[in-house]
Order: C-alpha cells, then sequence, then structure tokens
C-alpha cells in the first residue's frame, strides 16, 4: 500500500495483528459475525507520515449507533468550553462570524457558540451524536466532511472564518478531498485548526493504545506542514495539549496569509532533533510495545493465578488494541466498567468481556483494576478515591506496566 497523502513508499514498524472496529461493542447473543482487519502501522518514506496500513470503511466505524460522547469526561468539557470562548473573542470577534466544526460529536464545543447567538454548523456523521448536539440547540448537518460537503455549505451558508475539528482530522483517510473541502469554505484570511494525538508523545510514553481503526493518522508538525503545503496552506502555530494523553493542536491557514509563530519552528527542530519518523525510532517503539505487552499479561496472569479479582476501568476506542493485542478476556478482567450508557450491557469487542456502569465497580471493589482509560487517570482517580483507601491498586501499562 502507497501513503494516503502523497503515493510515497510505506516502511511497516507495527504489527498488531487482527483487530475488531473499537467502538462495535457487541450485544450479547448477537450472532453476526465480528469484522475484523489487520491493525499495521507504517511511516511514508517520502512525506514521513505515519499511517495505517489497512483502512476500514469509514461506515463501519461512524454510524446511527456510534458510542462515544465527547461530554463522558468533565476534563473534556471544560477543555472545549475553554477552546470556544478563547475563539469567541478572537477569530470569531468580527462581523457575523461562521465557525464550522467537523465530528462535533454532541456538541460539547459547538454548544458555547450556539448560546453565544454565533452562526455555527457542526458536521456530524453518526446520527445518534448528532442528535444529542441538535437538543443542545447546535445546528448540525448528518454528512460526513469531505469536498463535496464542503461545497454544499459554502453555497448555502457563505464562507467560514474558521474551520475546527478535535480527534477528526486524524480518523480521516482521504485528505485530499479534505483539504481541498477546506479550501472551498475557508474565507480567504481564516483558519483551519485541528487537534489530535501527537506522534512524539505516543513515541516517548510507548501509548501503543492510541493506534486503533479510528485512529488512521499520526500527526506531528513536520508531517502536517508537509501535508498542508500540498493543498496551498501553511503551518501557522501549534501549541502542546495535555489532553487525552498529547495532543497537538495545528492551526493552517493560507500560504502567506499569516506569519508563522515562533512555537512552529521550534517544534519542527525539536521533531527533527528528536528523529520521532526515523525508523530506526519507530521500531525501537515497537520493541518497547512488545516488552510491555509480555509483562502486562504475565502480570495479570500472576494476579489471577493468586485468586486476586481484577476490572477493567474505561471501555475506550483504544483498550480494543490493548485487549485484543494482549489476548485480554473475560478469565482476566471480571467486566469492564465505564459510564457511557450505549457500552453498558454490551461485550468489548472482540476480547468479549461484559460492560458494566460505574456502579458495579464499587460493589464491592475488586483487588486490582487495569485503568483502560489512562488518559483520564487524573479525573478517574479522585472519583474513584474510595478504591485505594480501601486497599485496591490501580494497573497502568504506559509509560510501562506498573502498579499504583
Ligand atoms: N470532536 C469530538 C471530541 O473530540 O470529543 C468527537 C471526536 S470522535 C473520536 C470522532 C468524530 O468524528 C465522531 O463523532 C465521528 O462521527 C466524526 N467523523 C468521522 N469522520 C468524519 C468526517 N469525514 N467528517 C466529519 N466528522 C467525522
Ligand atoms: P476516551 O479515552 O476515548 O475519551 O474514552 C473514555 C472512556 O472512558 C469513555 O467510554 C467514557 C469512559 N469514562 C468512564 O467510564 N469514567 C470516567 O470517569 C471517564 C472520564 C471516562
Ligand atoms: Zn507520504
Amino acid at each position: 500500500m502507497a501513503c494516503r497523502i502523497c503515493s510515497g513508499r510505506l516502511r511497516e514498524f507495527a504489527d498488531f495483528g487482527r483487530q475488531p472496529i473499537s467502538d462495535a461493542f457487541v450485544e450479547p447473543g448477537d450472532p453476526r459475525e465480528e469484522f475484523f482487519f489487520r491493525l499495521a502501522v507504517g511511516v511514508c518514506e517520502s512525506c514521513t507520515m505515519v499511517q495505517l496500513l489497512e483502512e476500514v470503511p469509514r461506515e463501519r466505524m461512524f454510524h446511527e449507533g456510534y458510542p462515544y460522547v465527547s461530554s463522558g469526561s468533565s476534563v473534556m468539557r471544560e477543555h472545549f468550553h475553554t477552546l470556544a470562548k478563547r475563539l469567541l473573542t478572537t477569530e470569531l470577534s468580527g462581523d457575523d462570524p461562521f465557525v464550522v466544526e467537523l465530528g462535533c460529536n454532541d456538541g460539547t464545543m459547538l454548544e458555547v457558540v450556539a448560546d453565544a447567538g454565533v452562526r455555527h454548523l457542526g458536521v456530524e456523521p453518526s446520527g445518534g451524536v448528532a442528535d444529542l448536539a441538535a437538543a443542545k440547540g447546535v445546528r448540525v448537518t448528518k454528512d460526513f466532511f469531505e469536498a463535496e460537503t464542503a461545497a454544499r455549505v459554502r453555497a448555502e451558508d457563505g464562507p467560514a472564518d474558521v474551520i475546527y475539528a478535535a480527534n477528526t482530522l486524524c480518523h480521516i483517510p482521504y485528505m485530499d478531498s479534505i483539504l481541498s473541502g477546506v479550501d472551498t469554505l475557508l474565507k480567504v484570511d481564516g483558519v483551519f485548526v485541528f487537534e489530535d494525538p501527537y506522534l512524539a508523545d505516543i513515541v516517548a510514553r510507548s501509548s501503543f493504545d492510541q493506534i486503533y481503526d479510528e485512529h488512521f493518522y499520526f500527526f506531528c508538525a513536520g508531517s502536517v506542514s508537509r501535508m498542508a503545503a500540498r493543498h496551498g496552506f501553511e503551518l501557522v502555530d501549534v501549541e502542546r495539549l495535555p489532553v487525552h494523553g498529547g495532543e497537538v493542536r495545528y492551526t493552517l491557514a493560507r500560504t502567506g496569509a499569516r506569519t508563522p509563530a515562533p512555537a512552529v519552528a521550534a517544534m519542527l527542530a525539536e521533531e527533527d532533533e528528536a528523529g520521532i519518523t526515523r525508523l530506526s525510532a519507530l521500531d525501537r517503539f515497537a520493541a518497547t510495545v512488545e516488552g510491555n505487552r509480555d509483562r502486562l499479561t504475565a502480570l495479570l496472569k500472576g494476579l489471577r493465578a493468586q485468586g486476586a479479582t481484577i476490572y477493567g476501568y474505561g471501555a475506550t476506542a483504544k483498550s480494543a488494541t490493548v485487549l485484543n493485542y494482549c489476548g485480554i478476556g473475560p478469565d482476566l478482567l471480571t467486566f469492564v466498567s465505564d459510564t457511557t450508557p450505549a457500552k453498558q450491557g454490551r461485550l468489548t469487542p472482540g476480547s468479549h468481556i461484559p460492560v458494566l456502569g460505574p456502579e458495579a465497580f464499587r460493589d464491592p471493589y475488586p483487588d486490582y483494576a487495569l485503568l483502560l482509560a489512562w488518559n483520564h487517570a487524573e479525573e478517574i482517580m479522585a472519583k474513584e478515591a474510595g478504591f485505594r483507601e480501601s486497599g485496591g491498586r490501580w494497573i497502568l501499562y504506559v509509560p510501562d506496566v506498573h502498579v499504583v
């Protein structure tokens, strides 16, 4: 397979084997066979974009029953509200501004914009979460964003001051269509702002579970600036974000339209020095991940052999990679606790561990809990302080396998 950005040659560096759709939680007794694909990652020799080697058809992932809701984390709610308020006082402070969000999900960001009475549109193909956004007063269209969608929105609403996407752009393999759509829809001096998991953080923390069907690309400043240049855009700002295990918020503008902030050159230089897209660094990452997989399965099996009870915490999309790659099933984890209504009462994809609401976690507490939602560690450990107070211990596997 060739690079989805530039058709260059891809060099594979990690293979996680057969994996299910990460958000396809199984109804117990459902006779339908699960869909599996080969989850492997490579780096492009030409443009350095790190990407999956096999593409899952988008309708299999994003549909009426897509279960993920942005508002499930209070930290993320705060994160998006802060961003919305910032946009309202900067890029959206002119005359009759217009903002479009790709993958607006349940409207957690746009509800602030809607409340401020500012023109906006969420583009969200997953019908169930789009309905949640609409119920909050957010204007939303149930579509995949692509070149045709952009042309339609432009014709109906005019050009946008800001196009924003969080944890969505890296989900979309068809980048030519997206960036030509952004070109059609964005004002001459508008900005395209998107935030996604940062390759440098994934490599530094060995957070291999950021790799799953929905995460097609693993961006860094270098690969994003080359991708942008292909469509007449330039990377004009970057900002590191602590959320979701380490992300970068990238700002693109038309080439020459804005002066790039010094942070861009600094990040490009830092990436070059660390060599994060060099095959040797990525091979090292893959070797570390294999070691962590072996240590995690040995720890869980050892604890179970001693009669300890272990629950999982957070039926994240990421956890599909961990559970299936490490061969962790209901023999090791009794169940996984999760607050998302659409996941409860179902089984984790591929590994078939029951998902129950957080009340089951406390009744009674297990001896150990595998923190599958490690990116929300602070929020969850504070909320579940009673677990450690009663002698329980958290098991983490990022950046390495440890018990706290
Ligand atoms: N932006 C939210 C956040 O950060 O919490 C939701 C992120 S969720 C992981 C990814 C979202 O992107 C899903 O709601 C999915 O339906 C949406 N999506 C996938 N492909 C898309 C496309 N081509 N255009 C717009 N949204 C898309
Ligand atoms: P995410 O890592 O993709 O944001 O998914 C987080 C998952 O963890 C989501 O299914 C909701 C769940 N969760 C809990 O069960 N309890 C919590 O306190 C938090 C923050 C998330
Ligand atoms: Zn390439």
